[in-house]
């Protein structure tokens, strides 16, 4: 049958780069589908009433952008993110639901230079920070770029989700240095005020996204049959736990 263009020929097994990124995006857009009523609730919390410019740092393909223009009919939201393809699905998305006036994405690499955000009062960061390489100059970059009595709030999640009873609760995932980190004394230290924080257990009974959210992250841990015998189990769910921290300048 036909070839599948551009993998053959560079032997097989070796398009992980591809794959990661593609199910990264999927993984993305499954966490924003399962996760919409935990991350609206996080957002009611939030001590702010109406921001007008709303900052979203690591907007990946936009869960929380779209979950913040949602809560926030005034406000548009600037996306940042160092990755092309997510912001590329995050515009076309804002496209389909009649929001894209409201969105202006960024591309930057927040580890380099700085990039021009405006003066939000209020910056979003949800599973962003812990990928920064020295999180304690981001959080400094983002005092500076806070209007003046703005709101930083920062999303955290304690490890990777897990699918299977015997797995949780999961310990550091040890290849994300700062996930899993208490950043309360990190946004004390780089001058905020934290009003506020809170930790979310999620737990969302099997359904055909989480099968597929499971199947994703499962495959890289199971061989083939073992992986179909856990997806097959009525004991499926997706179990994460959210912090989240609200600070002020
Ligand atoms: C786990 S995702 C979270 C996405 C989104 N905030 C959410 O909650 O669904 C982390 C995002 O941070 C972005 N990111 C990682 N390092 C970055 C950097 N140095 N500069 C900008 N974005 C970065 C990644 O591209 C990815 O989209």
């Amino acid at each position: 049958m036909s070839e599948h263009g551009h993998g053959h020929g560079h032997g097989h097994g070796h398009r992980h780069g591809h794959d990661d990124a593609g199910d990264l995006a999927e993984v993305l857009d499954l966490d924003a589908e399962l996760l919409a009523g935990h991350t609206a609730g996080i957002i009611d919390w939030l001590p702010i009433s109406k921001p007008r410019h709303i900052v979203d740092l690591g907007a990946g393909t936009g869960a929380g952008t779209f979950a913040l223009l949602s809560r926030f009919p005034e406000a548009h939201v600037t996306a940042v993110d160092s990755s092309v393809e997510h912001l590329q699905r995050l515009r076309a998305q804002a496209g389909e639901r009649g929001l894209a006036d409201r969105v202006h994405t960024v591309v930057a690499d927040l580890d380099s230079d700085w990039p021009d955000l405006g003066t939000p009062d209020l910056i979003w960061a949800s599973a962003s920070l812990h990928h920064m390489a020295d999180p304690g100059h981001t959080l400094a970059q983002l005092r500076r770029t806070l209007a003046p009595g703005g709101l930083l709030a920062v999303v955290e999640l304690a490890g990777m989700p897990q699918f299977l009873p015997e797995h949780a609760p999961d310990g550091h995932d040890e290849r994300v240095p700062h996930r899993g980190a208490d950043w309360g004394p990190m946004l004390t230290g780089a001058g905020f005020t934290i009003e506020g924080d809170r930790t979310i257990t999620v737990h969302i009974e099997r359904s055909e996204a989480v099968e597929r959210y499971a199947r994703i992250v499962l495959k890289r841990r199971l061989d083939p049959e073992a992986l179909e015998e856990a997806l097959r189990r009525d004991d499926l769910a997706l179990r994460t736990e959210r912090t989240v921290w609200a600070a002020r300048k």
